[in-house]
């Protein structure tokens, strides 16, 4: 499937086959292309939380208004960022670069962020968005459904995985076969609505 089906082909989907099995090797595939997703900086604020234990994915669906997703898709992972990640192994993300390449970007990275608490989280909002909709695009080209969920709260969540300070849990994606079809599209706005030239 090239990227254009697989984007016209992606919808929300909400009810899964609970006996459908996703092999492990698979989601770590999915989380490996994710993780090729552009990163302001090269941060890589993500981690990516796969929920396996099925206590954890019921006190989670019972955090996430009992959608019934949580526990009945093959595979639940909770896109997790770290608002602190511009600050943290930067040499190490930049490892492999020239040089001077390297030695810029972390210095330049530093004075970009340091004391901006809303671009900091901004920032980790943006990355981990990136990531889970390669992890949605790449989970739709293998054959399987997906959705993105922010109906959860955040709080109760955030204690049942023990999510560090710092952390924001960004969104849930679910992957999976799905068992419905998916409601007709809302509608989209009219292109001449959203394409704007030059200026507003
Ligand atoms: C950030 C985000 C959060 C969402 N949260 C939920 C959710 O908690 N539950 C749900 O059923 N759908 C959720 N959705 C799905 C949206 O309702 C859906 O994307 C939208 O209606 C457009 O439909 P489509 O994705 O099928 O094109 C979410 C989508 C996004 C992008």
């Amino acid at each position: 499937m090239n990227t254009t089906e697989a984007i016209q082909k992606r919808r929300s989907i909400r009810h899964y086959d609970p006996a459908f099995n996703i092999s492990e090797k698979d989601i770590r595939e999915l989380i490996a292309l994710a993780m090729l997703s552009a990163t302001s900086y090269n941060i890589q604020h993500w981690k990516f939380v796969v929920i396996t234990d099925p206590k954890l994915r019921e006190a989670i669906r019972a955090a996430s208004f009992d959608q019934s997703q949580v526990t009945d898709a093959s595979s639940l992972i909770l896109v997790c960022t770290d608002i602190k990640a511009w600050e943290k192994d930067m040499p190490r993300k930049w490892k492999d670069a020239p040089k001077e390449v390297s030695d810029f970007m972390v210095a330049r990275s530093k004075v970009f962020y340091e004391s901006k608490d809303q671009l900091q989280r901004d920032e980790a909002i943006r990355s981990a968005s990136f990531a889970a909709q390669t992890l949605v695009l790449s989970a739709i080209s293998k054959g399987y459904e997906t959705g993105i969920m922010i109906g959860f709260e955040p709080e109760k969540v955030a204690k049942l995985i023990n999510l560090p300070n710092n952390f924001i849990i960004s969104n849930f994606v679910v992957i999976g076969k799905g068992i419905e079809e998916p409601f007709l599209r809302g509608g989209q706005l009219p292109i001449e609505e959203v394409l704007i030239k030059d200026r507003f």
